[in-house]
């Protein structure tokens, strides 16, 4: 019983380190996205920072200066230009026709580029 106890304590111990390296796990696998996904159109942190299309926010004024950027980044899928190029898993395609194939994501995918938008936010 106190062995079993002191294993729970252990692990009640490590839980926090392991809930952080989750979080950059996430995080690592939303900068991987971004990169390969985004990074056409946009500046994501100092991966491409003479890169994107200069109309284009970069991921970092969105995460700095606009207040509800969290919510930005988990429906951006639904704001425009995106539903054109890119398509969650399991919903039907936005246009009947689009002009190229949409990138399929999953919606923890999602997760992860929002978790990797986050390490791009200044600390104040
Ligand atoms: C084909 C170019 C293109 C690609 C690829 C692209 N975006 Fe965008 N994105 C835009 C443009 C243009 C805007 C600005 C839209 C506006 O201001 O109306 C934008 C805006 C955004 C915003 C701010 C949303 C808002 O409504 O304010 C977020 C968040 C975003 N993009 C995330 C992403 C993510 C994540 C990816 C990759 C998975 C991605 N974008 C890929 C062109 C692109």
């Amino acid at each position: 019983m106190k062995t079993a106890l002191t294993i729970l304590l252990a692990f009640a111990a490590l839980e926090p380190f392991s809930l952080s390296a989750r979080a950059d796990e996430l995080a690592d696998k939303g900068r991987e996205i971004s990169q390969t996904h985004c990074s056409r159109c946009h500046v994501i942190g100092d991966y491409n920072p003479f890169g994107g299309v200069s109309s284009t926010p970069s991921f970092q004024l969105v995460v700095n200066k606009l207040a509800d950027w969290e919510e930005r980044f988990s429906t951006f899928y639904t704001r425009r230009p995106h539903p054109a190029i890119i398509r969650i898993e399991g919903t039907p395609a936005p246009v009947d026709e689009p002009m190229v194939v949409p990138i399929e994501f999953k919606l923890e995918d999602v997760d992860a580029i929002v978790a990797f938008a986050r390490t791009l936010k200044k600390q104040d």
